[in-house]
């Protein structure tokens, strides 16, 4: 506990301070490695991932949905790596008008047609299979969200500048990241390209933290 709390201290410190933050960074010349499809889906079967379900692991999907609605009343929103579509679950009680979840793992999407298929079958909701570094649609939405997953799409601008098309005039990228130091570079990056319209860091009594925020890319 000891360990996450220093942790979690240079983490807060690196916030206002990228510099501080190169300082106390380990292996900070290792550039951060996407993997590749096969591991998520073998990690969706292992089931690595069913404790984000959990209420504990989900104050970031609930502060970010918040965040969303109460700038967005009943939005309209395209996630990035929606894996099984757990952060619908938290925008629901928002009564999103449309939500569309991308994610590359066929196994997450087909458990995500599942959970959400009362919303499906009347339209509102639609999962699809697809890279999320390069997929394409002609929707716009007022948010594209990046929840715990822009740190495996490569460099940050590309990305932001892949989705501008999709956002309607005076939208925003909604952002949740588990909070570590390396990480943290693509925030710093995102966040000076745009707007911070929102920004905040959860800190939870069993170690985790995530950055919430929401940023305005540039037109
Ligand atoms: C940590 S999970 C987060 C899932 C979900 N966003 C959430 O907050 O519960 C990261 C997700 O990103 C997906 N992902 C990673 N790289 C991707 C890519 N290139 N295209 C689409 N999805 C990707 C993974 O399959 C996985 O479902």
């Amino acid at each position: 506990m000891a360990y996450l709390r220093w942790r979690r201290f240079t983490e807060l410190l690196s916030l206002d301070n990228p510099a501080l933050g190169e300082l106390f960074m380990r292996k900070r010349h290792k550039p951060i490695v996407a993997a590749p499809v096969e591991t998520w889906d073998a990690e969706y079967q292992a089931g690595v991932y069913d404790r984000l379900s959990r209420s504990e692991q989900r104050h970031h999907h609930r502060l970010l949905a918040a965040m969303i609605a109460d700038r967005w009343p009943n939005p309209r929103v395209l996630e990035i790596g929606a894996g099984e579509g757990v952060f619908y679950e938290a925008l629901r009680p928002h009564r999103p008008a449309r939500y569309v979840g991308v994610d590359f793992s066929k196994l997450a999407v087909a458990r995500a047609e599942t959970r959400l298929a009362p919303e499906i079958v009347i339209g509102e909701v639609k999962m699809l299979l697809g890279d999320g570094r390069d997929f394409q649609t002609d929707e716009t939405f007022d948010v594209v969200v990046f929840s715990e997953c822009i740190e495996h799409l490569g460099e940050v601008e590309t990305i932001i500048a892949h989705y501008r098309p999709n956002l309607k005039a005076g939208g925003a990228v909604g952002l949740t990241m588990w909070l570590a130091l390396k990480p943290l570079r693509l925030w710093h990056r995102l966040k000076a390209m745009g707007e911070v319209l929102d920004e905040a860091v959860i800190n939870t009594p069993w170690g985790g933290g995530w950055l919430v925020a929401v940023v305005r890319p540039p037109a």
